[in-house]
């Protein structure tokens, strides 16, 4: 192992068993902070040329060495890993080794404490960019589904039992309304924690005029995180609710996912999913298995897991202490894994086929009663009456789904799914996305 950027001459410290512990899968979990640790410590550099610690000419050599390597790191041409002990100390030693003291001056004013901070708020922002634009792109898929198939009758189920007739339609686009809220929700989170914790070093700040204005506009951050004992202690609680962001997509998923597995089972019959969603067993030739949408299902368990870990892990008082190192983990895998699985929900909706005779079929005459009672109690009679009379078994054969749909006025219902009000909400909050800046 390599000297730790800590480590002072004549002092021991941790010796290789130490290290490799200290380090952990922590420095493989920084690749994913990289680019962004990098992004801020060039914004650091300026703060420290203002500051009079760096020349101009330092500042453009630290800012060319920087550039190189972010370029070498995205061409897999520079690995982080072991023997660095962190994406931090990596950066301090490339720059060392290839611009001598400038590199070694880098650090002047910063603890890691705030370099973590400042590179893991930007990795939230920038996944929660991803979130909100995933999420959107979910509920096109929807609305556009509702739209096109929205007329096709199937039961509506309450307690898993067969209740009154439905429509494909009320189905997706309520699918639809929920994951454009939720790309909201990621946009309003964005915003709340799109605050700049560099300069606060350790948590305490430090004798130097640092611009932390300057680098709050350099990384785009809307404003400064004031407070250098709060930047600090903020840690692992904007993760909390950034993960709590993505939790509600993967619950809203879930409830799609486990839709699709019940109506594609032989017994409900009533969707079929694309093949390339399906595996084969390795035992069962007869067998088609709704594997991608089972892990959809399943992932939400793991971001449920991920924010267990994370409350567990913030139980601290105040200041910096290393076990949040430990918020690392929960966040990126949460992130990383639930953003690959919500990616394939798009194609997912756009591929499924209805069965519209079994769908219709599944509508069993029974399930016309609450029409009936309404009916009676808009003729005058008062619904308690209405409900308790029962309805002509004969009337209840006759009558078609289709015309029970259309009956169905009320805002937001199967006659009425208000698809325009819905795509216009959507279309407003791509437009947000759209206007993002884009993550430095
Ligand atoms: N890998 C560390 C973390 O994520 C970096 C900060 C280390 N700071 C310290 N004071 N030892 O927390």
């Amino acid at each position: 192992m390599s000297n730790p950027i800590w480590s002072k001459p004549g002092a021991t410290g941790a010796d290789e068993e130490v290290q490799a512990f200290l380090a952990g899968e922590d420095v493989l979990l920084d690749r994913h902070l990289f680019a962004f640790d990098i992004a801020a410590t060039r914004a650091h550099a300026g703060a420290l040329k203002s500051a009079g610690i760096l020349s101009a000419r330092e500042y453009d050599a630290l800012d060319i060495g920087l550039a190189e390597l972010g370029a070498a790191a995205e061409q897999g041409l520079f690995e982080l890993g072991p023997p660095h002990e962190d994406g931090h100390s990596a950066i301090e030693a490339f720059l060392t080794e290839r611009l001598g003291d400038v590199g070694r001056k880098v650090h002047t004013g910063r603890s890691r404490n705030d370099q973590v901070q400042v590179a893991t708020r930007l990795y939230m922002r920038d996944r929660l960019e991803a979130l909100a634009a995933l999420c959107i792109g979910i509920a096109t898929e929807l609305l556009a589904r509702a739209d096109a198939d929205g007329d096709l009758p199937m039961p509506g189920y309450t307690h898993i039992q067969r209740a009154v007739p439905s429509s494909v339609g009320l189905w997706m686009a309520g699918l639809g309304e929920a994951f454009t809220d939720i790309a909201e929700l990621a946009l309003l989170t964005r915003g709340w924690m799109n605050t700049n914790p560099l300069g606060t070093a350790a948590g305490y700040g430090v004798n130097l005029p640092l611009d932390r204005d300057a680098t709050t506009v350099e990384l785009g951050f809307d404003r400064m995180q004031v407070n250098p004992m709060y930047a600090q202690n903020s840690r692992g609680r904007f993760e909390l609710q950034a993960l709590g962001v993505l939790a509600q997509a993967t619950l809203e998923a879930r409830r799609l996912a486990w839709d699709l597995s019940l109506f594609n089972t032989e017994e409900f019959g009533f969707v079929r999913m694309p093949d390339r969603y399906t595996t084969g067993s390795s035992i069962m030739p007869n067998k088609r298995n709704p594997d991608v949408v089972e892990l959809l299902r399943g992932m939400h368990g793991a971001v449920q897991g991920a924010l267990a870990e994370l409350q567990a892990v913030i139980s601290l008082p105040s200041g910096y202490q290393r076990d949040l190192q430990a918020t690392k983990g929960p966040l990126i895998r949460a992130f990383e894994g639930g953003l690959q699985g919500l990616g394939l929900v798009p194609g997912l909706v756009a591929g499924i086929e209805f069965d519209a005779e079994a769908m219709r079929e599944a509508i069993a005459p029974h399930m016309h009663a609450t029409d009936v009672a309404i009916e009676r109690a808009r003729d005058g009679l008062p619904f308690r009456e209405a409900y308790q009379t029962p309805p002509d078994p004969v009337d209840l054969a006759r009558r078609e789904p289709d015309a029970s749909l259309e009956a169905r006025v009320s805002p937001g219902a199967c006659a009425d799914l208000r698809l325009p009000e819905l795509n216009a909400r959507l279309e407003e909050i791509r437009g947000l996305v759209d206007d993002l800046p884009g993550t430095g």
